[in-house]
């Protein structure tokens, strides 16, 4: 008797648990707790192409989404120091809007990202001519970088954490690129931290340049300007840029300078030092300790208590305080994006490393596998 109650009621729970988890949901199964960590909707089309969206969850209440156009992260939620989760990367509600107007809100940048000098390169002797698409250079991949383009998904619960992986084949001769490469993306949201993973790889047919990052616009708030965000960079020294944003070729100390952020300065406080066109922190900085995985920059905010420190593979990062920004930009939830309304930090090998005997290779052969490791760990301050 007691035995067939339990059966009922084995049957009824799994029952009730299947009907909260839907067909397309991925992962589930093995997760001790009902809460579906993996679900993909539909997001429309581009260029007749299906997009979907890849929603990732832990138990720690990070919620991360992704989309097949762009490998974009399109919203990463995280707690506040009262609990309150909230949505700290900027982007747009429809994928139209990312197709029409967007500056590389949260997309995978390849196959080069930031810039290459006047879209040329030698390689093994040959000269090669890239889509000039910056003013005189070459930037993000070129006119139909990899932001641009549908990538196939598959998604998978993973001891890790919830992860979807994203993939694409880049064509011979693509933007001026020499070789097919074929390349993934893998978001992980971990299982135990609130920390979100992202890995890349890329094989090629042809020797060729790969530079792969994620542009993701980070405001801690929200929304508003980051000038009362506090950065520290783990970087003794940076790459200062001619008037096209190009590397001189000089690796230049920090010290003295207002891109020093060894300690923690708010990133509002010396940007009109900058000297840049517009003002603003747009420059690769060269991490402490490049030949090893480990941290690059912490910035925290005040008001929210939130904290992002990004680690990586990658010797030097790009820190954009999105000094390009109108003002005008009307984002997710119909928020008008302010002018230097986020930062981005964009893990990568250092701008035009194709052309600067002075900085590390980027370029990658065939038999060879590119792998690159990120992580935006978020944390409370005390
Ligand atoms: C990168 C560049 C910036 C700008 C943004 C996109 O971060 O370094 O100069 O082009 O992308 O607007």
């Amino acid at each position: 008797m007691k035995s067939n109650y339990h059966t009922v009621a084995a049957c009824l729970t799994l029952f009730a648990l299947a009907a909260i988890i839907p067909a397309h949901t991925a992962g589930g199964a093995d997760n001790p707790t009902p809460k579906k960590k993996i679900t993909m909707q539909n997001w429309g089309e581009v260029e007749g192409q299906p997009v979907s969206v890849y929603t990732l969850t832990n138990n720690s209440g990070m919620t991360a989404k992704i989309a097949t156009y762009g490998a974009i992260l399109t919203e990463l939620h995280v707690p506040d120091k009262i609990g309150a989760i909230g949505d700290v990367v900027l982007g747009f509600d429809t994928v139209g809007e990312y197709v029409k107007n967007s500056p590389y809100f949260g997309a995978t940048v390849g196959r080069v990202a930031n810039r290459i000098a006047k879209g040329r390169f030698t390689l093994d002797g040959k000269e090669y001519t890239l889509a000039v698409n910056n003013d005189v250079n070459h930037l993000h991949g070129g006119v139909k970088g990899w932001d641009k383009k549908i990538w196939t998904a598959e998604a998978r619960d993973t001891p890790a954490g919830a992860s979807v992986t994203l993939r694409l084949v880049s064509p011979d001769g693509e933007e001026g690129y020499p070789g097919t490469v074929q390349a993934s993306v893998t978001y992980t949201v971990l299982r135990d931290s609130n920390t979100l993973r992202i890995e890349y790889e890329a094989t090629t047919d042809k020797a060729t340049p790969i530079n792969l990052t994620n542009h993701s616009y980070f405001n801690l708030k929200g929304d508003g300007d980051v000038y009362v965000h506090e950065a520290t960079l783990n970087a003794d020294s940076y790459t200062p840029t001619d008037a096209t944003q190009i590397p001189t070729g000089t690796i230049a100390p920090v010290a003295g300078t207002p891109f020093d952020f060894r300690t923690t300065h708010p990133i509002g406080a010396r940007i009109r030092d900058t000297g840049g066109d517009p003002l603003g922190y747009d420059h690769n900085f060269v991490r402490n300790s490049p030949e090893t995985f480990g941290l690059a920059a912490r910035v925290s905010e005040p008001f929210t208590g939130r904290v992002l420190t990004m680690s990586t593979s990658e010797p030097g990062f790009q820190f954009y305080t999105g000094n390009f920004m109108d003002g005008k930009t009307v984002g997710k939830r119909g928020v008008v994006y302010a002018t230097r309304g986020a930062f981005c930090l964009e893990a990568q090998h250092f701008p035009d490393a194709v052309n600067q005997s002075a900085f590390a290779p980027i370029i990658l052969r065939p038999g060879e596998t590119y792998r690159q490791r990120t992580e935006y760990i978020f944390s409370l301050s005390k």
